[in-house]
């Protein structure tokens, strides 16, 4: 079993703010980060694909592949947008770092499946120091 990592970076604009709350109980919980206008980061989306080696191309998975699926199931709908209202599937969704990770698996896995390999792993970078590692379960 081998697994093969793919990076692509997104930049977007988000707002942590749970609906149901007021505004002070949101201030309390999310501080800064539910300022009204929002805020931006420079994302990174690692994901890793496990499977063996087919031994006619010597690839777990066509990496050029795997770069057409990261950029048609996610990448070309977050990057510059505003991951609280531009975004069909992330609607009605708090757009934390935690659910972004969910949300991407849910498109990622069953395109990488018809690929022919699984998805093992995936690493969303917000900043330097936060990120979020979602396995499926
Ligand atoms: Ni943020």
């Amino acid at each position: 079993m081998v697994y093969i990592q793919r990076r692509e970076t997104f930049s977007a604009s988000h707002r942590l703010y749970n609906t149901t709350w007021s505004d002070a109980e949101n201030e309390a919980v999310f501080g800064k980060c539910s300022n009204y206008y929002g805020h931006g980061h420079n994302f990174q989306l690692i994901v890793t694909v496990k499977g063996e080696v087919n031994p006619d191309t010597g690839f777990v998975i066509n990496l050029v592949d795997l770069k057409t699926i990261m950029m048609e199931e996610v990448i070309q709908h977050v990057d510059h947008r505003n991951l609280n209202v531009d975004v069909p599937f992330l609607q009605g969704m708090l757009p934390s770092t935690e659910n972004l990770a969910i949300a991407f698996w849910q498109r990622l896995a069953p395109a990488i499946a018809l690929n022919g390999a699984e998805l093992h792993c995936i690493r969303l970078i917000e900043t330097e120091n936060n990120f979020v590692e979602y396995y499926g379960v």
